[in-house]
């Protein structure tokens, strides 16, 4: 029987609820019961408030996942509510396109390198399936080449181990290449027709110098577009994406997450040239030019622009590394990963699932929320990272402990969580 933290009460009564209605209880596998150790974390969050959120416990939590980034400013930012607010008061979804589009399709072009023309969507899901299409279209090949993670749609998915429920025929169009290694990807290249390479411009690990631009030119020998999936590095390394902060430019881009600081809206952006073969290109949906969400993004990226956000994120995310460098010192079973603005902990594969699970406990009880990543918002503190780098100090050494001594499975008091599929 697996315990259960009365802290958590409503939230396991409410799981119980939710689970007969919708399947995990979830609408994002990132967000449900898999991800978290059952019995000894939250499952249901009610509200938020600059760097820290509420479950419906009423527990308190600081917030290192930011719903999943996309929460770049912190919740109930003043200036996007305030925006979105007087926009609720003219209206939300229209008969014809609203003003805002171009507006927002402005700051895009004057913002990111390869951006000369814009479309919107929802979720980056939307976006990159959108790119891949387009790619497709106007190379007139199929193949696509693939390094992250780049959402839910088939094209994608069909490369990974969720792939239930995609076409053999559709999983046989996308092969996955590692990352930093231009001759794997030389490789891949001359096996089949490319449409498209996409990738994410970076996650885990730094580009080696001269590898983006290598990949580039791999891109132009083979004749296939380069597609930076900026989702989670655009507003974030900077306000023209990764491809600004490395110096590479794209040609075509995606964005979504944190450009509107937790209204759902993405974007594709590109150069005109094959922007304007999206005419043709059956990408339409009811609410792509959804004004809430616009408005949002808008305000947003004035807010971005203003405050120097991506600076504010890597310098804060820069005096994390730092602090934490004495606790990671002494060991080597935690390591960290990733851009100041959005480090990733990695754990050794052995017992990884249990040390990851004792790890997200752990903080869940020093009222810490995270997956293992610290995904920076401008309303994250200095004494917040103060927090965060406490609490390490203290679970760092625990489960070090635990793994020497072999007692590191009676320190788990919930369940162990699941693994969805590892692409970074
Ligand atoms: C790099 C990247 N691309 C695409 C996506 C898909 O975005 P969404 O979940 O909004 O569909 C994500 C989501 O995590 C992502 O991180």
């Amino acid at each position: 029987m697996t315990y259960l933290d009365p802290r958590y009460q409503a939230s396991i009564a409410h799981y119980k609820y939710a689970s007969q209605r919708i399947p995990l209880a979830s609408q994002t596998f990132s967000k449900s019961r898999l991800s978290l150790p059952y019995g000894a974390s939250p499952l249901f969050l009610e509200r938020g408030e600059g760097a820290h959120v509420w479950d419906i416990d009423n527990n308190q939590y600081l917030d290192f996942i930011n719903g999943l980034l996309c929460v770049s400013l912190g919740y109930q930012d003043p200036d996007v509510d305030k925006a979105v607010i007087k926009q609720i008061r003219q209206g939300v979804s229209f008969s014809l396109p609203h003003r805002l589009e171009a507006e927002v399709a402005e700051q895009l072009i004057q913002l990111i390198p390869c951006a000369e023309m814009v479309r919107f969507g929802k979720n980056g899901s939307d976006v990159t399936a959108a790119a891949v299409r387009l790619a497709r279209a106007y190379t007139e090949k199929d193949h696509i080449a693939v390094c992250g993670y780049h959402g839910w749609q088939d094209w994608y998915i069909g490369s990974t181990s969720r792939h239930l429920g995609v076409p053999k025929s559709t999983q046989e169009l996308t092969h996955s290449f590692p990352y930093n290694d231009l001759t794997a990807l030389e490789n891949l290249l001359q096996q089949h027709n490319f449409a498209a390479v996409i990738m994410e411009p970076m996650n885990l690990s730094q580009p080696k110098a001269g590898y983006l631009q290598g990949v580039k030119a791999l891109c132009e020998k083979y004749q296939c577009l380069l597609i930076f999936d900026e989702i989670i590095t655009g507003f974030r390394f900077s306000l023209g994406g990764a491809q600004q902060t490395f110096g590479v430019t794209p040609d075509l881009a995606t964005f979504g997450k944190g450009m509107a600081n937790g209204y759902p809206v993405s974007a594709i952006v590109g150069k005109k040239e094959i922007m304007t073969v999206m005419e043709d290109i059956f990408f339409s949906g009811t609410f792509g030019g959804e004004a809430v969400s616009l408005a949002a993004a808008k305000a947003t990226i004035q807010k971005m622009q203003q405050q120097q956000v991506p600076q504010y994120l890597s310098s804060l995310g820069q005096q994390l590394l730092k602090q934490l460098k004495p606790t990671f010192e002494k060991q080597d079973t935690f390591t960290l990963h990733g851009h100041p603005s959005w480090t990733i902990l990695s754990i050794a594969q052995e017992q990884g699932l249990l040390i990851k699970s004792i790890f997200l406990q752990e903080m869940c009880l020093r009222g810490i929320l995270t997956l293992g990543t610290h995904n920076l918002s401008l309303a994250h503190q200095e004494a917040d990272i103060a927090r965060l780098v406490s609490a390490y100090a203290e679970i760092v050494p625990m489960v070090c402990e635990g793994l020497e001594q072999g007692t590191l499975a009676s320190k788990l008091t919930g369940q162990a969580i699941e693994p969805v599929f590892k692409v970074r």
